[in-house]
């Protein structure tokens, strides 16, 4: 995206226009662009790559993940508006929308997806103005059968918005029937984990317009150089996931041949119950996995305790590998209880699974096993 449109010096690869301002020619004329906030150079070429990677009409550039998961929320809803969000979803989003909330932003419910049906039941109660799911949940990988859903919205006028984060690339929500999809663009999409960023690709010219007026309105939109970064990343989306894809197979098998593991959570087991889901309509599984040990909390410190390769690690989708704790880390701003009965338990680590070695991962996670069964 953007090569060879460079017209002072025929850069192949696309500048960084670091600048706040835009000379104007005249009174109230300005040239292509007037302020950064409102328009980036850089920051526009990243919004057209989202765009054609999602089959949008166009998307917004967020500073953030959270701002993007916040912006359709900002944008779409008034105070009365009703908004169903599976259980167990990221903890930032969970706490973002209790407070907004709280607040008297919007009403949110909290939807137990484990239940077959439950969304029509739901639907059946209330209709809600948006649907918020991610497309492979945090960390339990629950996958959303987004057709489905999206079938289910459409029918009853509820905009469905998809968090893609962990499947870009794999999964096309908007191909699907969604009708926005969010990312962070601080993981995959980026890949070299040294910025934050966000975007949300919208499927109508419509939403598009008032994204992109809510995102300049609250100043929400990304930096410049943090897109350059991301566009940078981006170039190489594809190839990266493939290969994190290949070393997390090798990663899941380490896992189910160790008698110190109790449970793998990963859509591309057949016992998973996103498996037929994930297989009807993504072009893979993703490179996430997360895994509960037998010997609770104490083994999983075990585990961590002496990993070469895998750093601890709030965030996920770079080249580096990173393990998680979601009791204490992502998920530690979610109430016990919530936690429990979404299945996010003591034992579990969540793992991120980088480009290094596969011989590496598969050493280090294996000597972590051994730990934690000692
Ligand atoms: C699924 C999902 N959505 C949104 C976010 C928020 O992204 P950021 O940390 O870039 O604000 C995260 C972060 O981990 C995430 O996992």
């Amino acid at each position: 995206m953007g090569l060879n449109t460079d017209q002072q010096y025929h850069a192949v690869v696309p500048p960084l226009t670091m600048t706040s301002n835009f000379e104007f020619k005249e009174f109230g004329v300005p040239h292509d662009y007037e302020y950064s906030r409102t328009h980036n150079p850089i920051r526009d070429l990243l919004c057209e790559a989202i765009s054609v990677l999602e089959s949008a009409a166009g998307a917004v550039v967020t500073s953030t993940g959270m701002s993007a998961v916040h912006l359709p929320f900002v944008a779409f809803l008034k105070s009365d508006d009703q908004v169903y969000v599976p259980k167990g979803s990221y903890g930032c989003t969970v706490r973002l929308l209790n407070t907004l909330s709280d607040k008297g932003h919007f009403r949110v419910r909290w939807i137990d997806c484990r239940e077959e049906d439950a969304m029509e039941r739901a639907f059946a109660d209330e209709v809600p103005a948006m649907v918020f799911v991610e497309a492979a949940s945090n960390p339990l990988l629950h996958v959303f059968d987004v057709p489905a859903l999206a079938k289910l919205c459409n029918a009853n006028e509820a905009l469905l918005v998809v968090d893609n984060t962990f499947m870009p690339a794999l999964l096309f929500p908007l191909e699907l029937g969604a009708d926005m999809v969010v990312h962070s663009t601080t993981k995959y999409i980026n890949g070299h984990g040294d910025i934050t960023g966000g975007a949300v690709a919208a499927k109508s010219e419509e939403h598009l317009k008032s994204l992109r007026y809510w995102a300049n309105n609250i100043g929400s939109t990304g930096a410049p150089f943090d897109s350059y970064q991301i566009l940078r990343g981006m170039r190489t989306l594809f190839n990266r996931m493939e290969t994190h894809q290949s070393n997390t197979r090798r990663i899941i098998e380490c896992l189910l041949s160790h008698d110190a593991v109790e449970r793998v959570y990963h859509p591309s087991l057949p016992d998973h119950p996103g498996h037929h889901i994930a297989k009807a309509h993504a072009s893979g599984y993703g490179a996430m996995v997360s895994f509960t040990l037998k010997g609770g909390e104490k083994a999983a410190r075990a585990f961590y305790d002496g990993l070469a390769w895998f750093t601890m690690a709030e965030s996920l989708g770079g080249f580096e590998s990173l393990i998680a704790h979601p009791v204490t880390m992502t998920h530690a701003m979610v109430s016990p209880s919530e936690r429990r009965e979404a299945g996010i338990v003591d034992s579990m680590l969540r793992l991120s699974v980088g480009l290094e070695d596969p011989e590496d991962l598969c050493a280090d996670v294996n000597a972590g096993l051994d730990r934690a069964s000692d």
